[in-house]
């Protein structure tokens, strides 16, 4: 059996939002991966968070890559102002595009990599399409808007799925896990075919951020 690299993305949405580049320190001195940064325009979830000029501002505060996750309406026009940014992933939710495969080219031709996320209440073959294409599927374990909610158990199914097809057919998306995920849980959604794992409240509530994030990465 071949043994994966597991990713830790702890989300800003946890921390403290007045000191934003201390939390991407934070992240960064833990020893996680990326930096997860949760986009929300108060349209597409019932949330307000920030843009891309927070993502600019921290860019040069760190060296983790940054992995944008837009819960946004009309995803393309955020296109230029990310990379203008840095961002390094831009994911944008297939119930906010039509033209999706247009919307992942751009992306790329942006010089970032594209990712497709999907809301609980949206089935795998929603996305299939999109899946040759794709450098990472977010699969959302809670309707987004919010941190610190309780995973939707039915969701690990659809990460499984994902899991599945990718070994079928050869694709080489990363898939990432976003909602819920706890010290308690990460070990079991790694088992269903997680990567990368997105944590808010897990990583900015413990008090041991390091052990936090080994415990995550099912260390
Ligand atoms: C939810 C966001 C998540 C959120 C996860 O809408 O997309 O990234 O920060 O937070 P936790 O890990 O606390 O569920
Ligand atoms: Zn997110």
């Amino acid at each position: 059996m071949v043994k994966r690299t597991i990713l830790a993305a702890p989300s800003l949405l946890s921390a403290d939002f007045g000191g934003l580049a201390g939390a991407a320190a934070a992240v960064e001195e833990a020893g996680a991966d990326w930096i997860h940064l949760d986009v929300m325009d108060g349209h597409f979830v019932p949330n307000l968070t920030f843009g891309a000029k927070t993502a600019a501002d921290l860019r040069p505060r760190t060296r983790l890559p940054l992995d944008c996750h837009l819960m946004v309406e009309n995803p393309e026009a955020y296109v230029k102002p990310f990379a203008a940014a840095g961002a390094d992933y831009l994911t944008f939710h297939v119930e906010a595009a039509v033209h999706g495969n247009r919307l992942i080219q751009a992306i790329r031709d942006e010089g970032m990599k594209p990712g497709v996320c999907l809301v609980p209440g949206t089935p795998v073959c929603f996305l299939e399409e999109l899946l040759p294409e794709a450098d990472l599927v977010l699969v959302m374990l809670v309707n987004p808007g919010f941190g610190g909610q309780k995973m939707l158990p039915s969701c690990l199914e659809k990460l499984a799925r994902l899991a599945a097809i990718r070994e079928e057919r050869g694709y080489g998306y990363l898939l990432s896990v976003d909602g819920g995920v706890t010290e308690g849980n990460a070990g079991h959604v790694i088992e269903k075919g997680a990567d990368v794992i997105v944590a808010g409240s897990a990583f900015f509530d413990a008090p041991d951020k390091a052990k936090a994030v080994r415990t995550l990465k099912g260390l």
